[in-house]
């Protein structure tokens, strides 16, 4: 089976072609548009998505040397996303599959981000996967296959948004996750305690209040600007140090009331190295076997789409024509009911 993968959920157009071989190729074109915006302007992520997608996937095809006559079914990006984003990436698909009379699958963002760790490795069911991205962070028992059940999530800000609106205030640019962590690697992650929300709850999570401590922590200073300028290392790593101990913690109470012996990082956060090296601490200390995507397979990428698309083509679960797309999971339980 031979499967093209379509991501257009963001800001990323992305091409993927996995096949019973594994992974063949894995194109992103990455919009630079937003950059002097200092977020992502979903209108303008449309046009770009709109401009790149056709060459993008023949890139694809082409360095997975597989000709579009090959590909048995298409897996696109269904949500969560920008509404706009994600129509380009759906009907572009929905005219490929309907042109070639091949099949379409319908792929949930958040399942993906979780299979990307299939891709290099077989993590063993059942696990914990702790996801986190710009726009979630969850919990989620993987019991089988498309077995999910959520444990938690955040009640506000995602881990990715906390670093991003963080950064933000720093003065960084946008996305801040990234930049955060190469300047926490210089700097004391005790240099100041900033809150750890919600430890009382076991798999809830809170980052809204960081934020808002961070920025009365630097309107506390006579003169903000010379203070970042001498000790924006350290801030950046007592910011990771918050967020990553409570992710770590919560990942922590999930192996205790699951009792699993498999764990998973999954979304661009896990990308993040203070984070992948506790939860390599936390999976020795609990004897827990730990899978992190490699750095590529981390933030949004078509691979995931295609061997998520590539998993579910084998069960069987393809979507019609009249796919919708969703923006959000509340949306999506809405078109389930
Ligand atoms: O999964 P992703 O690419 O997109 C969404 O589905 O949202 O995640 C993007 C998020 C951004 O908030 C970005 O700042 C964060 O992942 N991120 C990081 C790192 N790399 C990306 N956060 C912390 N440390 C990193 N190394
Ligand atoms: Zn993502």
């Amino acid at each position: 089976m031979k499967i093209l993968g379509i991501e257009s959920s963001c800001d990323e157009t992305a091409a993927a072609v996995y096949t019973d071989d594994g992974l063949q190729s894995n194109i992103i074109a990455s919009q630079a548009v937003h950059e002097q915006y200092g977020g992502v302007v979903p209108e303008l992520a449309s046009r770009a998505h709109h401009k790149t997608i056709w060459h993008t996937v023949q890139q694809a095809l082409d360095e997975g040397n597989t000709p579009l006559a090959q590909i048995d079914a298409v897996a696109v990006t269904q949500g969560p996303g920008l509404m706009g984003s994600l129509l380009v990436g759906l009907c572009f698909s929905k005219g490929l599959c309907l042109s070639r009379n091949i099949q379409l699958v319908g792929v949930n963002h958040m399942d993906a981000h979780i299979y990307a760790n299939f891709i290099d490795e077989q993590p063993e069911y059942p696990f914990v996967s702790l996801t986190v991205s710009g726009g979630h962070t969850q919990l989620v028992h993987v019991s089988a296959p498309f077995e999910h059940e959520l444990l938690g999530q955040t009640r506000d800000d995602a881990a990715g948004e906390a670093f991003d609106k963080i950064g933000k205030i720093l003065g960084l640019p946008y996305p801040a996750g990234p930049v955060i962590d190469e300047r926490s690697q210089y700097g004391d992650p005790n240099f100041h305690d900033f809150p750890q929300a919600m430890l009382d709850n076991d798999f809830e999570f809170s980052f809204s209040g960081l934020k808002t401590s961070v920025k009365y922590f630097l309107e506390d200073q006579d003169d903000q600007e010379q203070f970042l300028e001498d000790y924006l290392d350290d801030i950046c790593a007592s910011v990771s140090h918050a967020i990553t101990e409570v992710l770590v913690k919560k990942l922590r109470n999930a192996i205790e009331h699951t009792g699993v012996e498999t764990i998973a990082l999954a979304g661009g956060v896990s990308a993040n190295s203070m984070l992948r090296r506790k939860a390599n601490e936390l999976a020795s200390e609990t004897g827990c076997k730990l899978h992190i995507p490699k750095l590529a397979y981390c933030t949004d990428n078509a691979a995931m789409i295609a061997i998520t698309g590539y998993m579910m083509a084998q069960r069987n679960m393809f979507s019609d024509m009249k796919m919708k797309p969703f923006a959000n999971l509340k949306a999506l339980e809405r078109m389930n009911v």
